[in-house]
């Protein structure tokens, strides 16, 4: 069976992959993950405040001067909750690929127009085959545009690709008013992949300590509904490489996600949840499933569920959102 796939230029065993999380911070997990099938390994992200050492101090300085300061600063991970420092995630980097012989994908959350291209330069230096920009931002400045954010965004993205020769992806969020035009304008910044979605995390509030409480649920199955909707709706409008993640735990999972267009398969939940191993059951079990349906290879499952240039996509949802409500009435009883 040909599991092999073109990812951000690469080529890659399959289609399947971590996506990002500390999982690789560790080198035996990292050799596992390989052994496992993994195609790549995607670092989790290099936060811009973990470099400017000073900024994180001064926040901390800050915080022990001022209390009004203390509850918005809090949110802030001390410098040693991050597994790796800069310099060693740039050291590991180079480990992974000197121990591995798969591609490793850097992955960036910058702050600073300038502190995204400095660092992807950085990463690119320590070896990385390719690089993917974690654009997580909750929008919560009232005089601020969804349009500023979408241009801003599409403008890094833009600086980014330039600066830097290995190809670049941007994981975005669903939370755009028109994410297909907003798709679209990264599409023309130059991107070689984008990455179907950055997954929320939605802190809880505790009503005795009055503190926000952050919370980590690991995804399941459900998610990845969001994510097959809107590979069937980009996958043949964009020119650049789609990438899923969130919400694949299952080999039905990853399939419905390359149907619907993609070309990179990424999981964090079921391998933190089940170990790296699962790729393996999940790459078996996609193998075998292909088998038995007539397929000879991954490229010809590609895409076959994706929406061709649809005359009327407004039509088309409108019309599946009706259907969609109808089902209701004609399946069940109400009690
Ligand atoms: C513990 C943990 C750490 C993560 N760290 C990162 C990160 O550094 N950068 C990033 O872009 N995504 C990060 N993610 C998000 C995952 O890459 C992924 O997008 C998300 O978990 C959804 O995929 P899943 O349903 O397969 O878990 C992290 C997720 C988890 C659970």
């Amino acid at each position: 069976m040909d599991l092999t796939t073109s990812y951000l230029g690469l080529r890659l065993e399959s289609p399947l992959m971590p996506g990002a999380s500390p999982l690789v911070d560790d080198m035996d997990m990292v050799k596992r993950l390989e052994d496992a099938g993994a195609s790549a390994i995607v670092m989790h992200s290099l936060f811009e405040e973990q470099i400017t050492g000073e900024r994180l101090a001064t926040i901390y300085h800050m915080e022990l001067y001022a209390d009004s300061y203390a509850e918005a600063l809090s949110y802030f991970p001390h410098g040693d909750d991050f597994r790796l420092g800069p310099d060693q995630y740039l050291e590991q980097i180079r480990k992974i690929k000197k121990a591995t012989n798969i591609p490793v994908i850097g992955s960036l959350n910058g702050t600073t127009p300038g502190g995204w291209t400095k660092y992807a330069r950085l990463i690119q230096e320590a070896g990385a085959d390719a690089l993917e920009l974690n654009t997580y931002l909750i929008a919560t400045d009232p005089q601020e545009s969804g349009d500023l954010i979408e241009k801003r965004t599409v403008e890094l993205c833009r600086e980014v690709s330039r600066s830097i020769e290995i190809p670049v992806s941007v994981k975005v969020s669903p939370f755009f008013t028109s994410l297909a035009h907003f798709a679209m304008q990264l599409d023309g910044a130059g991107l070689d992949g984008m990455v179907l979605f950055n997954r929320f995390y939605q802190p809880d509030v505790d009503i005795e300590s009055l503190e926000a409480r952050p919370t980590l649920k690991l995804s399941d199955s459900s998610e990845l509904l969001l994510r097959l909707r809107w590979l069937a709706i980009l996958s043949r409008q964009l020119s650049c490489d789609l990438a899923v993640s969130g919400g694949v735990h299952t080999a039905e999972d990853a399939i419905k996600s390359i149907m619907t267009g993609a070309s990179a398969v990424q999981m964090v939940s079921a391998l933190l949840a089940l170990g790296p191993e699962h790729l393996l059951v999940v790459r078996e079990a996609m193998t075998q499933w292909m088998e038995e349906n007539g397929y000879d290879s991954v490229r010809q499952m590609q895409g076959s569920m994706a929406l061709n240039r649809c005359p009327d996509p407004h039509a088309f949802e409108r019309a599946n959102y009706m259907r969609t409500l109808a089902t209701w009435s004609a399946n069940n009883d109400v009690k």
